[in-house]
């Protein structure tokens, strides 16, 4: 057993974005997830003399074994890393600072449970390989969402835009796109298990759902060389034919089909939601900075309640 231990530790991880492939990634197609650094997570550990482990997060304050189901994720990913770790457990109170909000397709779940086993990492001065890191992300991944890609596994602690597929190895796109990305929240929040679930059940029940995530594939493999070879409208066209399967899948609402109607006839180039769906987030191509911030002003006439901006050049200049 191993009993050495630090009497503070910190971990974090950011949120994400889909760019492009959601859904059809879950049956094996390829899609494209951005970081965003700027949003981020912090873990926070501190030992204590007594009493049991603690977890303290916006919506829950108290023992981390009487948690809520919805932070059953940290729970289980919690003791399962102090088991294969064969680590004596010392009470500690486990500290949450997220600035990535929940349920809205930005990688929340999977951004805290690495920031988690980050800190868990440096407290008990253990060894984390990213293939251990990834591992038990995706076991709480799991838990969250049920059926998962494993996509948001890797963007939450990839530093540069991520091409993934399941069964392959994930590989690092070095965009040189000249043009940012509004990310804009609905309001409302999605439900990523039923969301999946949903569309697995269209996989049944429609013949023609297949060849839409064989469409969605190609679209993607299309947005790989418009990043590389900065073709802003070219990216922006396949954003909202991804879009189209979107609806065709069942995964979009009223709500996000009118936010993304106002960024287009705002200026975007190419606008879409992003993540499960259901909810969540919209986001919108934008070919500079002032036009962002004109389709931020429409939809925020629309009631839009928060929005971020990214910028596809800061990629450039960060280590991959
Ligand atoms: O909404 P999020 O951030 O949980 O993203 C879900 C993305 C899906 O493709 C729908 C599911 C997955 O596991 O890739």
């Amino acid at each position: 057993m191993n009993q050495r231990h630090l009497t503070s530790a910190s971990g974090s991880a950011h949120g994400k974005i889909i760019l492009m492939g959601e859904h059809a990634v879950v049956h094996g197609t390829a899609a494209i997830a951005l970081p965003i650094p700027s949003i981020s997570v912090t873990v926070d550990i501190f030992a204590k003399h007594q009493g049991p482990t603690e977890l303290e997060c916006s919506y829950y304050q108290g023992p981390l074994k009487q948690a809520p189901e919805n932070l059953r994720n940290i729970q289980e990913v919690y003791h399962q890393v102090l088991q294969e770790w064969r680590i004596c457990e010392v009470p500690v109170k486990l500290r949450i600072k997220s600035h990535i909000p929940h349920e809205r397709g930005m990688g929340s779940s999977a951004a805290v449970v690495t920031a988690l086993v980050r800190a868990l990492a440096t407290f008990y001065q253990q060894e984390l390989p990213m293939t251990e890191l990834h591992r038990y992300v995706n076991i709480g991944e799991e838990i969250a969402h049920g059926k998962t890609s494993g996509l948001d596994t890797i963007v939450t602690s990839s530093s540069q835009p991520v091409l993934f597929q399941r069964a392959e190895v994930p590989k690092s796109i070095h965009s040189q796109l000249d043009g940012c990305l509004l990310i804009a929240d609905s309001g409302h929040t999605g439900n990523t298990r039923l969301a999946v679930e949903s569309v697995c059940q269209r996989l049944k029940d429609t013949p023609d759902t297949q060849s839409y995530l064989s469409q969605i594939h190609d679209l993607v493999k299309g947005a790989v060389s418009a990043l590389k070879d900065n073709q802003v409208e070219t990216l922006g066209q396949l954003m909202n034919r991804n879009q189209e399967f979107l609806q065709k899948l069942g995964v979009s609402t009223p709500q996000l089909d009118h936010l993304i109607q106002v960024a287009r006839h705002a200026g975007a180039l190419g606008a879409k939601l992003t993540g499960a769906g259901l909810g969540g987030c919209i986001i919108a191509l934008c070919p500079n900075q002032e036009i962002a911030r004109h389709i931020q002003q429409a939809l925020e006439a629309e009631g839009l309640q928060q929005s971020w901006f990214l910028n596809f050049n800061r990629y450039q200049s960060m280590e991959v």
